[in-house]
């Protein structure tokens, strides 16, 4: 079975919380939960698929964690990794700038050779501008605490759902499941 683990920054516990939704979600599918702040690059290197959070802080930037360890993904091989990313921000205080943070950790898991899965549709959120958008989907999924916490349960679990083929090997056709 692959070998999945998430990592997450989170400066007031908003991220972590939903990693722990997430967990709860994939069960046993998921093998463990870690804070980047702790975290190594062996400790990604060895997965088959990472699940990455981040929140966005800063007018657009990276959540402090993730910025500090960002540099050390120069020497990361993702090739032949899937990624798959959720973020957390806030639509309304930050309403053009919404989790642009995603962006960033996508782009740069893509740029070390990771396949991203995980895209989400951006239906359903109110905001101006988001980098992290891909025509009509996000590049991962986004949870508002702020602004649509009561949504935050149900878009987990139907994210995870998602993502479930990947994690079983049962995704033997990306284009029937993307
Ligand atoms: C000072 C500050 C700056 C923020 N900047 C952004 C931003 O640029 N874009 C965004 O979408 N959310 C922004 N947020 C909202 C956070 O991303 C949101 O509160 C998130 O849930 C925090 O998650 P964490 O507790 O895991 O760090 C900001 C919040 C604060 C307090």
């Amino acid at each position: 079975m692959a070998v999945v683990k998430l990592f997450y920054g989170s400066t007031n516990g908003n991220t972590q919380s939903a990693a722990h939704l997430i967990k709860a979600a994939l069960g046993d599918l998921l093998s463990d939960v870690n804070n980047i702040a702790v975290a190594s690059t062996r400790d990604l290197q060895d997965a088959d698929v990472l699940i990455l959070g981040v929140s966005t802080w800063e007018r657009g930037a990276l959540q402090r964690d993730w910025a500090h360890f960002l540099p050390q993904m120069d020497g990361l091989d993702l090739r032949g990794k899937k990624v798959a990313l959720f973020g957390l921000g806030d639509a309304k205080a930050f309403s053009g700038l919404f989790v642009n943070a995603l962006r960033i950790l996508h782009d740069t898991a893509r740029e070390r050779g990771a396949e991203i899965i995980g895209a989400w549709p951006a239906d359903g959120y109110d905001f101006a501008y988001s980098a992290a958008l891909e025509g009509d989907h996000f590049v991962g999924l986004v949870i508002d605490e702020e602004n649509q916490s009561d949504l935050t349960v149900d878009r987990v679990g139907r994210w995870a759902a998602l993502l479930r083929p990947y994690l079983t090997g049962r995704a033997a056709n990306d284009e029937v499941i993307g």
